[in-house]
């Protein structure tokens, strides 16, 4: 990788609400967000992705800001007979520009497969939306020495059809650094890291090197820029701290 394709990766630093707020705290968080990002370039793309209820109000308190909005998940179909669900169209409509999917709550609680997850994102590019994939292995996978098999497994069989740098994102997220405190040492993560990247240029070829590449778990303004300054992390899906516009800022600027 060359210095003219790290310059071709701004960095992407997005907020995983998860399922919390409700309006006021959604609206207030937003607001707070935006506020930050219009007083001038932190230096990388910023996003959040509320829960389904608080896209509306989200969005309004965006209006204006460079801040980004996104959802957490998306059905692989247009429309129709599936009851719970939103599809990649209706996000799109309600304002957003990316979507989570294959986070690993998502494939824990909901048995989602990679087949599942590669649907899920083509239906996301079929919306227009830019896609993040999530992928990261379990603490036994880890411990049984298959980290990378895994990664590379994950991210083999969630990639959507006609992803290019411009519509995906891939977000490493080690299953037990989620919400735990504990994150891989800076070196570790970066070798998964180069680990997705060789994978995706398999895939996708030359392209993979313009492709952003998401660190996740336990991401805070304390840890945040050792692990930015890794050669192939391109920036964060944050969960607990994206909860606090403090925090988040304080992560976004890694980048400052
Ligand atoms: P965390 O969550 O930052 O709270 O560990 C990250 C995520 O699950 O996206």
């Amino acid at each position: 990788m060359n210095l003219e394709e790290i310059k071709m990766r701004r960095p992407l630093i997005a907020g995983n609400w998860k399922m919390n707020g409700l309006t006021a705290d959604g609206r207030a968080l937003a607001a707070a967000v935006a506020e930050r990002a219009k007083a001038g370039d932190p230096g990388c793309d910023v996003l959040v992705c509320p829960p389904f209820t608080l896209i509306g109000a989200v969005g309004a308190a965006l209006t204006g800001s460079p801040v980004a909005l996104g959802a957490q998940d998306c059905h692989a179909a247009v429309s129709g007979a599936h009851t719970g669900d939103v599809s990649a169209e209706m996000l799109k409509d309600a304002g957003c520009a990316f979507v989570i999917v294959g986070h690993s709550e998502r494939r824990a609680d909901h048995g989602e497969d990679d087949a599942t997850v590669k649907a899920k994102a083509e239906a996301a590019l079929r919306a227009g939306l830019t896609v993040i994939v999530c992928v990261g292995e379990t603490e036994a996978e880890r411990d049984a020495g298959k980290t990378e098999a895994v990664v590379a497994r994950q991210v083999k069989g969630s990639l959507p059809a006609g992803a290019t740098p411009a519509n995906l994102v891939v977000a490493y997220e080690p299953v037990w650094a989620i919400g735990t405190g504990r994150t891989p040492t800076p070196a570790d993560a970066q070798a998964v890291h180069a680990r997705i990247r060789a994978e995706l240029k398999g895939l996708i070829g030359g392209a993979a090197d313009a492709v952003r590449l998401l660190y996740g778990g336990s991401v805070k303004p304390s840890n945040a820029k050792e692990l930015m300054g890794q050669p192939d992390i391109d920036g964060a899906l944050v969960g607990g701290a994206a909860l606090k516009a403090e925090d988040f800022w304080g992560i976004v600027g890694s980048y400052a």
